[in-house]
């Protein structure tokens, strides 16, 4: 499949905005694009697609929600190696730690990871958040 998707958890819509902000930069980079809620997927569908953005916001204590995001996460984690993945999310009050450690843990499944760092944003992205999402989508459109 030479298209990419876009796998959110979001509890608030922080998440899901930046979600559809890079959506609409992939597709501006000439790529087709899905969106997904995680709860709509599985980890064996993901990795059909060319390259994927996961996004999950920062929760518990700086780590990525537990009950949806990470379980998935963790079986994706034996079947990203040489895949092109993109993560972002929101959050609160941290100092972007749940981040530093998700890339950690992409990098050591061998994932290609764009940008080597991931996107946060604090809270809800205000018109200069959604302009970075879509920057970042349009780049990992072209990776
Ligand atoms: C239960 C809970 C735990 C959270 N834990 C953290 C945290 O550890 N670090 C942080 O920076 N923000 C934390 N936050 C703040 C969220 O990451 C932040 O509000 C984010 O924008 C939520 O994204 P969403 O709207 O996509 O759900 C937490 C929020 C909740 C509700």
């Amino acid at each position: 499949m030479s298209k990419a998707a876009v796998i959110f958890w979001s509890q608030t819509g922080n998440t899901e905005q930046m979600a559809n902000a890079i959506a609409d930069g992939i597709r501006e980079g000439g790529m087709e694009v899905d969106v997904l809620n995680v709860a709509d997927t599985t980890p064996a569908d993901a990795v059909k697609y060319a390259k994927i953005a996961l996004g999950c916001p920062a929760m518990g204590a700086e780590v990525l929600e537990e009950t949806e995001f990470d379980p998935f996460f963790t079986e994706l984690e034996s079947k990203i190696s040489g895949l092109k993945v993109a993560l972002f999310g929101s959050y609160g009050w941290g100092d972007g730690q749940w981040m530093r450690d998700w890339v950690q843990r992409t990098n050591d499944a061998n994932a290609v990871i764009y940008t080597d760092e991931g996107l946060i944003i604090n809270e809800t992205p205000d018109d200069d958040g959604i302009a970075k999402c879509k920057e970042f989508g349009k780049g990992f459109a072209a990776f």
